[in-house]
């Protein structure tokens, strides 16, 4: 794009052309201040607070954000007679503004108080009333406290141009006017919190923060949700040790759960010190007891039946250090590869060989989206985000497959109404011979006509759509798929080898590989592959396994069926941050720290390393689950002596070429995959395990995981909108 030169404060500096007034400003340096301005909205001009003077233009004071600069143009940020204009402008502001700052939630952290104190103003020159309206306690989670309000229309651009859920509006006018939502109803939507976060006042605040703690009391930590496969940039906000409230980091965004949904850690229900069963009950019992059983009854039953007859398994929302401690041992000191994970039964096909994902921010650089799956706001709520900006901000065009209606119909520019493989068949057929439906020749021609395409891979596949995708996908030019996966650490447990076939880095178990994995790690390995997840639940009933060590999984609560398989097994522990439905079928039962209580890393759906990082202490006697496993592991005679997740990692840089050079926050590349060219597929498939996804709501974004369900924040949604 071709430049233009701005002069500001005497500074010249070429920008792009296109550029408002404010963005040379802020290429040159110079502060303007704002209120209804920020780079996620198109501009608004409401507050006019970003006045700066222009030379040689009739109106001499203009709006800075809404204001395209031109090519020579002279700018001052600052003078006698715009710090004069910007004082008004907040005078005006403040003449109904109930100034409650020592009550309001937003204090410490409010553009308007902030810039009240900046430029000094003193005693009013109005003395209108201040119109005090009541606050708005009747929405779940969010309240409303209108008499704040500064009518910046960031919260009603946010929940529409970001969101597509067009919550808030301006309603009434003049002095009247408000934002609201359709006839003053509570809030019906995605309750990400989103608004409140951008709301420059208090007018929006969220009542899991309601006098919890002043905002210069708070300090954040940086770290990564644990919802969903996209793994949001956090940052825990704690008070005394404890967290408080979360707020966004790298990704600029949080959907409900990841916002609200951490409490879930602090519920009543988490275990906080080991049990063991006795006479039939689980029992409070001392660390050193329950270890001493795991490792007696596990040398016993290796003993008596053989190590193929105990397996693990392993937990996709654990960090990818508790992944690769858990495999080792099973690996190194029981001597066994029954090593799995449930999750991979809801993993789409061809996950990690074929539909190698994209980087979610880079959505944009695609010209046509083809969503093959309508719940992907749910599934994935920053999946959602990256489409409806991408459309919103930079014009893509969007193909949605939705038989029903939902926010993304809003944006689409062609909505296919039928079942997700006949949309792929008509599109193959259309784009094959030009015949089929009006919708599909006309998604057919704007695929045919993009350079590049993302299509966006439901996050489970049938027989028939896998291939009718790679068949569509022969037909483009240029495609990258974004795979919808629900788990947090999906991804890092699959690459530290919670698999009963591969070793940590994909390598197929083999000769070679074992006697590499033997050397590095030192220790006799099993010869031979090992039983998958559903390979190990079916075992059970004939008596071909004994012992089940599940760390994070609770299959009996996802799959009632499975309890009374479970009951069975000779010697079951589980490890966790809850008495599951599993856990309270087990013989020992350890408690686990949360993901808000320990360290590690995660990689998310993107294959992006990232940093977990410990907020608070583990709850009660909970113990990071690596901790846990390296103790058991001494005391089978095995020699873990990790200090902290630090060394793992260092291990795990070691033994996984992909992770070698990887820097924390970067994703390994597909050049560099081991997955390239590998024929298997890493999905797993049963007829009678885990067949249906347990949703306890209406909404996936309300309802899924065994965590979620704790939160209370999320509980208030899903009561309140039973209610109405
Ligand atoms: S909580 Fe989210 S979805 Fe609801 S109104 Fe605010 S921005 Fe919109
Ligand atoms: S509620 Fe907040 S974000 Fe919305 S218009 Fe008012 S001041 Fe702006
Ligand atoms: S989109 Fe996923 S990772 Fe991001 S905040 Fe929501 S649940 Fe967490
Ligand atoms: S920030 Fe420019 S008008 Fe509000």
């Amino acid at each position: 794009m071709p430049n233009m030169t701005v002069t500001v404060d005497g500074k010249k500096i070429e920008v792009p052309l296109g550029s408002t007034i404010l963005e040379a400003c802020t290429a040159a340096g110079s502060r303007v201040p704002t209120l209804c301005h920020d780079n996620k909205l198109h501009p608004f001009g409401a507050c006019r607070i970003c006045l700066v003077e222009v030379e040689g233009t009739p109106r001499k004071f203009t709006p800075s954000c809404t204001t395209p600069a031109t090519d020579n143009m002279v700018v001052k940020t600052t003078s006698p007679g715009l710090i004069e204009a910007r004082r008004m402008v907040l005078e005006l502001l403040l003449i109904k503004h109930p100034l409650d700052c020592p009550v309001c939630d937003k204090a410490g952290e409010c553009s308007l108080q902030d810039l009240v104190h900046e430029y000094g103003l003193g005693p009013s020159r109005f003395d209108a009333e201040k119109g005090y309206l009541p606050p708005d306690y009747e929405s779940a989670i969010i309240e409303r406290n209108i008499s704040r309000c500064i009518l910046c229309g960031k919260c009603v651009r946010i929940c529409d141009e970001q969101n597509a859920v067009g919550e808030w509006a301006f309603t009434r006018r003049g002095t009247r006017a408000r934002i609201s939502t359709d006839f003053d109803r509570p809030l019906d939507c995605e309750f990400c919190g989103e608004c409140v976060e951008i709301c420059p006042v208090g007018a929006l605040t969220t009542r899991q923060f309601k006098y919890k703690a002043r905002s210069w009391n708070l300090e954040g930590t940086a770290s990564v949700c644990n919802y969903c496969g996209c793994g949001c940039g956090v940052s825990y906000e704690t008070r005394e040790g404890r967290i408080m409230r979360v707020g966004p980091a790298r990704s600029n965004y949080l959907c409900t759960k990841g916002r609200f949904g951490w409490d879930a850690v602090h519920h009543a229900e988490r275990l906080t010190t080991p049990k063991m069963r006795v006479n039939g009950e689980l029992v409070d019992c001392t660390w050193d007891e329950a270890l001493s059983i795991i490792a007696t009854n596990l040398k016993v039953i290796k003993s008596r039946h053989g190590a193929e007859k105990i397996g693990g398994l392993g937990s996709v929302r654990t960090t990818n250090e508790d992944s690769y401690v858990f495999q080792k041992f099973l690996r190194t000191v029981v001597e066994t590869n029954n090593i799995d994970t449930l999750a991979r039964l809801k993993t789409p096909k061809g996950l990690n060989t074929t539909f190698f994902s994209g980087e979610l921010n880079k959505m944009a650089s695609h010209e046509v989206i083809l969503v093959l799956d309508k719940n992907v706001g749910e599934i994935n709520p920053l999946t959602g985000i990256e489409i409806v900006r991408a459309v919103n901000k930079k014009d893509r065009k969007l193909i949605l497959v939705n038989e029903e209606f939902n926010k993304f119909n809003k944006i689409a520019t062609v909505v296919l109404p039928t079942s997700t493989v006949n949309a792929l068949e008509d599109l193959v057929k259309a784009l094959s011979s030009g015949a089929g439906s009006e919708e599909a020749k006309r998604a057919a021609a704007m695929l045919k006509a993009a350079k590049n395409v993302a299509i966006i891979v439901p996050a489970q596949l049938s027989n028939n759509e896998f291939p009718l995708i790679r068949d569509l996908a022969g037909k483009l030019t240029e495609v990258t798929y974004y795979p919808l996966v629900r788990r947090s650490n999906f991804q890092g447990s699959l690459d530290m080898g919670v698999m009963p076939s591969y070793y940590p880095g994909y390598r197929k178990i083999d000769e070679a590989s074992t006697a590499d994995f033997a050397g590095l790690w030192n220790a006799v390995l099993p010869e031979t592959t090992g039983m998958n997840a559903v390979e190990m639940i079916k075992a059970i009933t004939p008596g071909k396994l004994a012992a089940l060590y599940i760390m994070g999984d609770d299959p009996a609560g996802s799959d009632p069926g499975l309890k009374g398989i479970l009951q069975k097994l000779e010697f079951l522990v589980v490890q966790d941050i809850f008495l599951t439905e599993t856990a309270k079928l087990a013989h020992v039962v350890l408690p686990a720290a949360s993901s808000t209580e320990k360290s590690g890393t995660f990689t998310n759906l993107e294959r992006r390393l990232q940093q977990v990082n410990k907020a608070e202490e583990p709850i009660g006697e909970s113990r990071p689950d690596w901790e846990i496993i390296q103790d058991i592991a001494r005391k089978m005679g095995g020699s873990m002596k990790y200090g902290s997740t630090r060394d793992i990692l260092a291990e795990i840089r070691s033994v996984v070429p992909a992770y070698k050079d990887l820097a924390l926050g970067a994703c390994w590349s597909r050049e560099k995959s081991p997955l390239a060219g590998m024929a298997d597929d890493l999905s797993l498939t049963s007829d009678s395990i885990m067949k249906q996804e347990v949703i306890t709501a209406e909404r996936l974004l309300f309802s899924s995981g065994m965590t979620i369900t704790r939160s209370h924040e999320i509980r208030t949604i899903r009561h309140y909108k039973i209610e109405v």
